[in-house]
C-alpha cells in the first residue's frame, strides 16, 4: 500500500513571554491512502495541534511532512493552502456551516472554491446530501436541521472533493451517542468507498475500535494502541 502522509520527528512548542510549552515531542506516523486511523488523548494533550500540523494549518518546530513523498515543511503559505484544498477534507467538533446557506449550498462550497461549474457541483452535492440521508432536506439552512443533521451536512461538506485525506477533530464531540453513532457510521463506509484516509480524534471508543490502527498521544508522543491492518 502507498504511504501518503509521514510524519518524521515532529515537535511543536509554542512559546508564551519566557513560558515554552512542549507539546509534540517526536511524532513518527506513516498513513496509507484508505487506512483510517483514531487518535485519543486526555484535553490539551495536542491532538488538535497534531491535525492542524498534518492537514497544513500550522507547521512543525522542528521535524518533517510528507505529503505524497513531498516534503512539505519549506513550501510557501500559498502552496500549502492550493495543497490543502485539493488534498484535504476538514470535520469539526461543532459544524461550522455558513447559517446564511442551505444545505446544499454549504455542501457545494469547496467545489464553488475550485472553480466547478455550478451545475457539476449541485449534482455532486445532491448526491453525497442522499448518502448521508439527508434527500429532502436539501433547502433547509442550519437552524432548520437538528445537530445530527447539520453534522451531516459537514460531513457531505467535507467529502464533497473526494479527499484523500479527511481530517476529524472530536466530530462527535457534540452529539448524543446514538446520533453519533447514526452519523459517523455512514461517514465511516463513506470514506471507505472513497478510499480516503481519515484521521480521527475521538473521546468516544466504541467507534475508535471501528478503526484500522488507534493511537493514544500522551506526554508529546504517539502511544500505538491497536493495529488491525
Ligand atoms: N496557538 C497556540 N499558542 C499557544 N499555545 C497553544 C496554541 N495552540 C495550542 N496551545 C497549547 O498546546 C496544548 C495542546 O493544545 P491542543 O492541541 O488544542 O490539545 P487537545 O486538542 O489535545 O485538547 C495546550 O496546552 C494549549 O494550551
Ligand atoms: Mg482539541
Amino acid at each position: 500500500m502507498q504511504n501518503i502522509i509521514k510524519l518524521n520527528n515532529v515537535r511543536k512548542e509554542f512559546t508564551k513571554g519566557t513560558n515554552v510549552v512542549e507539546v509534540l515531542n517526536g511524532i513518527d506516523l506513516t498513513i496509507d491512502q484508505g487506512e483510517l486511523i483514531a487518535i485519543i488523548g486526555p484535553s490539551g494533550s495536542g491532538k488538535t495541534t497534531l491535525l492542524q500540523i498534518i492537514g497544513l494549518l500550522d507547521r512543525p518546530t522542528k521535524g518533517d511532512l510528507f505529503v505524497q513523498g513531498e516534503n512539505q515543511v519549506d513550501l510557501t503559505d500559498k502552496s500549502r493552502s492550493r495543497l490543502r484544498n485539493q488534498f484535504f477534507g476538514f470535520v469539526y467538533q461543532f459544524h461550522h456551516l455558513i447559517n446564511e446557506f442551505s444545505a446544499l449550498e454549504n455542501t457545494m462550497m469547496p467545489l464553488l472554491v475550485r472553480n466547478e461549474k455550478i451545475k457539476d457541483a449541485k449534482s455532486i452535492a445532491h448526491k453525497l446530501l442522499s448518502s448521508v440521508g439527508l434527500e429532502g432536506r436539501e433547502h433547509h439552512k442550519p437552524h432548520e436541521l437538528s445537530g445530527g443533521e447539520c453534522q451531516r451536512v459537514a460531513v457531505a461538506r467535507a467529502l464533497v472533493t473526494s479527499p484523500n485525506v479527511i481530517l476529524a477533530d472530536e466530530p462527535t464531540g457534540n452529539l448524543d451517542p446514538d446520533t453519533a453513532e447514526k452519523v459517523f457510521e455512514k461517514f465511516i463506509n463513506l470514506n471507505r468507498s472513497l478510499n480516503s484516509s481519515l484521521v480521527m480524534v475521538t473521546h468516544n471508543h466504541q467507534l475508535a475500535a471501528t478503526m484500522d490502527r488507534v493511537f493514544e498521544l500522551k506526554y508529546g508522543k504517539l502511544i500505538e494502541i491497536s493495529n488491525k491492518s
